[in-house]
């Protein structure tokens, strides 16, 4: 397998045409012990379009991004942001769950930076289809799928950035008309020894994502 590219349509029409050929990739070897794939989900003419890391187990059983306990924390800082969530699309850099067996626990693995470049074409597909506003770049992994591998989110977070030009896109894709705000992924505030500040900076991000398309 040598990434996603040939199983993405040519000329692919909708986000549902994307997600049934997604269905089938077998573009690196995380499909063969992961349950599915799990594609994005949102509004079509979604405006701004969040991008996390992977499925979790959760996710990965019931085959939709962000439903677990990340998600739900993601939702809740959407809504104390402002953020109408009827603008949102909601994907992953990589869209199966990667984990490791220990016992009968299915124990969550980083992706490494050959799933990240095998998966991303996905990712462009999704963006020169959806053509958002505002692309939402939640942690480390994000980062470096979109930016680059030298990417820190916590050297740029908060800060509204154009879409770098730097990075690689196919030729068709809409750069320029982009900007990008990163912010630390909300697995990152659930892990945090200080929950309550680690939110609020979450929070606070995600209201200037808010401004940026008011
Ligand atoms: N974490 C992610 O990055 N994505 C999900 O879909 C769930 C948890
Ligand atoms: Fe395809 Fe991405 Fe799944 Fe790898 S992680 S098999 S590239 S959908």
């Amino acid at each position: 397998p040598a990434g996603a590219q040939q199983w993405v349509p040519l000329h692919p029409r909708s986000i549902d045409e994307l997600k049934s050929s997604a269905a089938g990739c077998q573009g690196c070897e995380l499909h063969q012990d992961a349950t599915q794939t799990v594609f994005g989900r949102g509004a079509p003419n979604a405006r701004i379009v969040f991008v996390g890391e992977q499925p979790g187990d959760i996710e990965d059983q019931r085959g939709l991004p962000f439903v677990g306990p990340a998600g739900r924390l993601l939702r809740e800082a959407v809504d104390d942001a402002g953020i109408d969530p009827s603008e949102l699309y909601i994907t992953n850099a990589v869209k199966h769950f990667r984990f490791e067996l220990r016992g009968s626990r299915r124990i969550h693995q980083t992706p490494g930076p050959v799933h990240i470049a095998a998966c991303r074409p996905w990712l462009v597909a999704e963006f020169a289809l959806l053509k958002p506003e505002l692309v939402v770049i939640l942690g480390a992994t994000a980062g470096k799928a979109l930016l680059g591998p030298s990417f820190r989110v916590t050297r740029a977070r908060g800060q509204l950035m154009p879409w770098p030009a730097s990075a690689q896109y196919p030729e068709d894709f809409p750069v320029g008309e982009i900007q990008a705000l990163a912010t630390i992924h909300p697995s990152a505030v659930l892990r945090a020894d200080d929950r309550e500040a680690a939110y609020q900076g979450l929070v606070d991000d995600l209201r200037i994502a808010a401004q940026a398309v008011a």
